[in-house]
């Protein structure tokens, strides 16, 4: 048994050869034990015979275990570092991105049915000399209601359709309150097409408290009814079909004279008849009619120089025609597997 410091000598190479051939786990743990090990390890073993060693040598031959004891151990600590490390960045690596993978396609957002058929109308009536113009959704009384020629005690007016707010002011009831402001701002000739959200009390499968309109405006010298049917005739030709009957029947409005409701063939049928359309083969989706003369008056446009027409057509009702959607409710749930279905 080695005794003397250059037997120790010979430990440290012997040890040193070692290490370079602990390149894993398993390797590295059965050198720890050999040297290091509280048992049977190699410099447990040497301290352990100081006491049996001439005490004139003592001391060299402690001190030299030491050195050996403290090479060891940091150099097993420093492979012990090395492995950790190269066992890190394998697990990384294993858990890196598989570049062969297919790619996860980005979440790509899409344009509400809502606001689709609200760009087709705008372009539609851009192409016949239309520009947008915008009001407010906050209305008063006069805007909404007085301007339009509505009497007093119109039933519109009450609380039973109109929302109020605690100043007295509303939420429009319609996008007509429009037709007001521009006549107000501007001089003949006028063509505005004014799209918008609008509000009632109402909130069933067909009816939603908030819902969309387009308003149409056209005031000028010598505009007709004539006028207003080829308009209506050739932006529902547009937006549905050529072959899209229309027709307009007899009805009222405040702010127009004379006024009229206007029918298109069920697009679902062509006009046959089926379970959408109630089996008449038509369905209504507009109002309109020449602007009443005291609604020009409100606005300060001689009636005796200009005429004009105005009409109004539900966006969501056209909306759920264009693309088959059943419940008015589905177009403001926000339910992304509705908006993912309808493109454009
Ligand atoms: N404002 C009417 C409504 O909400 C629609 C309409 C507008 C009718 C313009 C005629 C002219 O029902």
């Amino acid at each position: 048994m080695p005794h003397d410091s250059s037997d120790l000598a010979q430990h440290l190479e012997e040890f040193e050869r070692e290490t370079s051939a602990a390149t894993d786990r398993a390797s590295w743990e059965q050198l720890r034990l050999k040297w290091l090990g509280r048992k049977r390890g190699i410099v447990r073993d040497l301290l352990s015979r100081l006491g049996s060693i001439e005490p004139e040598r003592r001391k060299s031959f402690g001190q030299a275990v030491n050195r050996l004891k403290n090479a060891v151990e940091t150099r097993v600590q420093e492979l012990d570092d090395e492995l950790t490390a190269r066992e890190r960045a394998a697990s990384r690596q294993s858990a890196a991105v598989d570049v062969s993978l297919p790619g996860r396609p980005p979440a790509v957002g899409t344009v509400h049915p809502v606001s689709l058929v609200v760009r087709e109308i705008v372009e539609i009536f851009a192409g016949l000399g239309f520009s947008v113009a915008e009001g407010p959704e906050v209305e008063d009384d006069f805007h909404n209601f007085e301007a339009l020629n509505f009497p007093e005690d119109h039933p519109a007016r009450e609380e039973q359709d109109t929302l109020f707010l605690e100043d007295g002011r509303l939420l429009r009831t319609h996008t007509s309150p429009v037709q007001i402001r521009t006549m107000l701002d501007r001089e003949p000739p006028i063509r505005v097409i004014c799209p918008g959200r609008v509000y009632r009390k109402d909130n069933d499968l067909t009816h939603s408290p908030m819902f969309h309109q387009v308003e149409g405006l056209a005031v000028g010298r010598g505009i007709t009814f004539g006028d207003l049917k080829g308009t209506l005739e050739a932006f529902i030709h547009r937006l549905f079909s050529r072959e899209t009957g229309v027709r307009l029947r007899p009805s009222y409005f405040p702010f127009t004279e004379p006024s009229a409701e206007v029918d298109i063939t069920c697009p679902f049928c062509s006009g046959r008849g089926c379970r959408v359309c109630s089996e008449t083969g038509w369905m209504e989706i507009l109002g309109a009619g020449m602007v009443n003369p005291r609604v020009l008056q409100h606005c300060g446009i001689d009636p005796a120089i200009y005429t004009g027409f105005a009409f109004g057509l539900g966006i969501d009702r056209v909306a759920m025609i264009r693309f088959g959607i059943p419940n008015i409710r589905l177009l403001f749930d926000s339910d992304e597997r509705l908006l993912r279905q309808v493109r454009g």
